[in-house]
């Protein structure tokens, strides 16, 4: 990424795309892109009219966006996800589904969150984000006083903040973070409500390939 904006410090991507894929990325993804510039009203991106617009923040593979979408024809989705490799792959999902609710931006999701209508997205989904464990890394982590301005600006009033992640440090960091915010309401009130997947979640990749760890942590935040 150049200029001035966020500097993403991960995979843009893997190993070659295969054909079919490739395939995807030339012609499915341009008619399912965000635009890359200007304000996004993510309510003027389905037709037809979605019920309310869900965001996935770094999406990986997009088992989780793919379920949810396939769950939830009601609800608009947009995924965020600079890594190309994982864009094809949620494309494969689309494809072969039929999918008709989902919208991309194959980037970083900090270039989209100032871009979006005020109070415009009803729930957010962060699983799994990098923990960036060393101290020295911690400012590359998703979760920041900044994001969560962002986050909290275009969360309607009562929209769902979710993070998961198998890291406890990283888990202390975004509850600190998010709990503290002016704008976040934790919604937990015991360790249940921590320790499980929402009911009404899927698995991500990272879950189902068995890298998350034992200890799962869900947090849920509610915007005020
Ligand atoms: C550890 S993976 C988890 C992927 C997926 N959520 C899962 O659970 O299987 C984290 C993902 O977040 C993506 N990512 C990291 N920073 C991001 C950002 N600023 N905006 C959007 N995606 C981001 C990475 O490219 C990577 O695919």
């Amino acid at each position: 990424m150049g200029g001035s904006g966020p500097r993403f410090y991960g995979r843009r991507r893997g190993k070659k795309l295969r054909p079919g894929r490739q395939a995807l990325i030339d012609d499915l993804l341009p008619r399912l892109c965000v635009p890359a510039e200007g304000p996004v009203d993510p309510a003027g991106l389905f037709d037809p009219v979605a019920a309310d617009v869900w965001l996935e923040i770094g999406f990986g593979a997009g088992e989780h966006l793919a379920a949810q979408a396939a769950a939830r024809s009601d609800i608009g989705f947009i995924g965020c996800e600079p890594f190309v490799n994982g864009v094809a792959a949620l494309l494969a999902q689309i494809a072969g589904q039929g999918l008709e609710n989902v919208r991309i931006l194959d980037d970083d999701a900090r270039l989209l969150l100032p871009r979006l209508t005020d109070a415009s997205i009803g729930r957010v989904y962060l699983l799994y984000s990098d923990p960036w464990p060393k101290k020295r890394h911690r400012n590359r982590r998703f979760v920041q006083r900044e994001t969560l301005d962002d986050l909290a600006r275009v969360l309607k009033p009562g929209g769902l903040f979710r993070f998961a992640t198998d890291h406890m440090e990283h888990a202390r960091w975004a509850l600190r973070l998010a709990a503290n915010h002016p704008d976040f309401k934790w919604t937990a009130s015991g360790p249940r409500d921590w320790r499980r997947r929402w009911a009404d979640g899927f698995a991500t990749r990272y879950e189902e390939k068995g890298l998350a760890g034992p200890d799962r942590v869900y947090l849920e935040f509610r915007r005020r």
